[in-house]
């Protein structure tokens, strides 16, 4: 047996202020000839509007929106930036490669008793970091973590391409995680995480990094931006979303009835309704925020979570499962008992 267990004491999150309405989009995109429709948005995705950084606004830099995002959650657990011990930080969009997102953060929290560390699992890497921050806190190597899933999306949106850039968003998302007794039952349950190399291309940015550093080439044919096939990874996203929440249900033995609330990615809401529909989990039981926000890949999660949590609706004790995808691929599904 561990020697601690992780709980949760905090949530947080933060957006930009500018709100980009479906429509928006439409007019922006027929400004180079290419056509959508708000009710084509809203029907094959459920997106209504999202939020996007201002470029160049600082208070709306990735770091910035975690940093907003930590704050909160901070202050909810009743803790200091120096009570931090790890800064585990979600995001595939950072504000530099070098430093770390994490390590601007920590410069602007003042977490200065903090190891700080980034991790690009895109979509699924709030989960990834939160099971990092669980297993250090089980061993006893750290007592507070700050868990972060935030993007800034819009910086590697394909303007070129209407079945994609219709879909993102920015945002950040925080919690604190902390060590209690091995035995208390509000804790971090398990985590079921896997990846899948092989499906690297449903989802990728092709250049940008350092096997082919951006040119004006690669600029203006928007090969530093994201490359989505939407159709297979529908599908791909349906069957794992529900094939992790189900291994995780079974290895707790755990009814879908016995489940408070269910947090999954939110890349679609056409996908949300098919995974719930597949586990027999009413859509009153699935948060969603979908609707106004978007896709914020290691966002979504986290900001989620901490919309229920302020809402009244997850209270102590319940039982959540959050089931994630994301480019890699990348999957994870972690159940919480509140
Ligand atoms: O974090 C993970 C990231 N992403 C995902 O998980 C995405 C998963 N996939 C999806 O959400 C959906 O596949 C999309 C929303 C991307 C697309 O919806 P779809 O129902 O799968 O549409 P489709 O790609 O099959 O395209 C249907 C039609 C096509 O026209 P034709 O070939 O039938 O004439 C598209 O060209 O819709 C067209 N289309 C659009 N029309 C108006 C694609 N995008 C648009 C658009 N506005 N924005």
């Amino acid at each position: 047996m561990a020697n601690f267990a992780a709980t949760i004491t905090g949530t947080g999150s933060a957006f930009p202020a500018g709100i980009v309405t479906n429509q928006d989009i439409v007019e922006k995109l027929a400004a180079s000839g290419i056509e959508t429709s708000d009710q084509w948005i809203r029907e094959r995705s459920g997106i209504r509007e999202r939020r996007m950084s201002a470029p160049g606004n600082a208070e709306e830099y990735n770091s910035a929106l975690g940093f907003a995002a930590s704050r909160a959650a901070l202050e909810m657990a009743g803790r200091k930036p120096e009570d931090i011990d790890l800064i585990a930080y979600a995001t595939c969009t950072p504000d530099t490669v070098i430093p770390s997102t994490s390590c601007w953060l920590q410069h602007r929290l003042g977490a200065v008793n903090a190891w700080a560390m980034d991790l690009n699992a895109a979509c699924s890497g709030f989960l990834y970091c939160l099971s990092i921050a669980d297993q250090f806190i089980q061993t006893g190597q750290v007592k507070t973590a700050l868990v972060i899933g935030a993007e800034v999306l819009s910086s590697i949106i394909n303007w070129s391409d209407r079945g994609s850039c219709i879909l993102f968003g920015d945002a950040a998302g925080a919690v604190v995680v902390e060590r209690a007794e091995a035995d208390t039952p509000n804790r971090i349950l398990s985590a079921t995480l896997r990846s899948d190399g092989n499906l690297w291309e449903l989802l990728h940015i092709p250049a940008g990094g350092s096997r082919f550093p951006a040119t004006a080439e690669i600029i203006r044919d928007y090969l530093n931006k994201i490359q989505m096939n939407g159709r297979e990874l529908f599908k791909v996203a349906v069957r794992t979303l529900t094939s992790f929440a189900k291994q995780t249900l079974k290895k707790h033995k755990l009814t879908p009835e016995e489940l408070d609330w269910f947090i999954p990615h939110q890349a679609n809401i056409r996908i949300i309704e098919a995974v719930a529909e597949r586990l027999s989990i009413p859509m009153e039981k699935v948060l969603v925020n979908i609707d106004r926000f978007g896709n914020t890949s290691s966002a979504t999660i986290p900001t989620v979570l901490d919309e229920a949590v302020r809402a009244g609706k997850i209270r102590k004790g319940q039982t959540v499962l959050m089931d994630a995808f994301g480019s890699g691929l990348t999957f994870g599904a972690v159940l919480v008992r509140y």
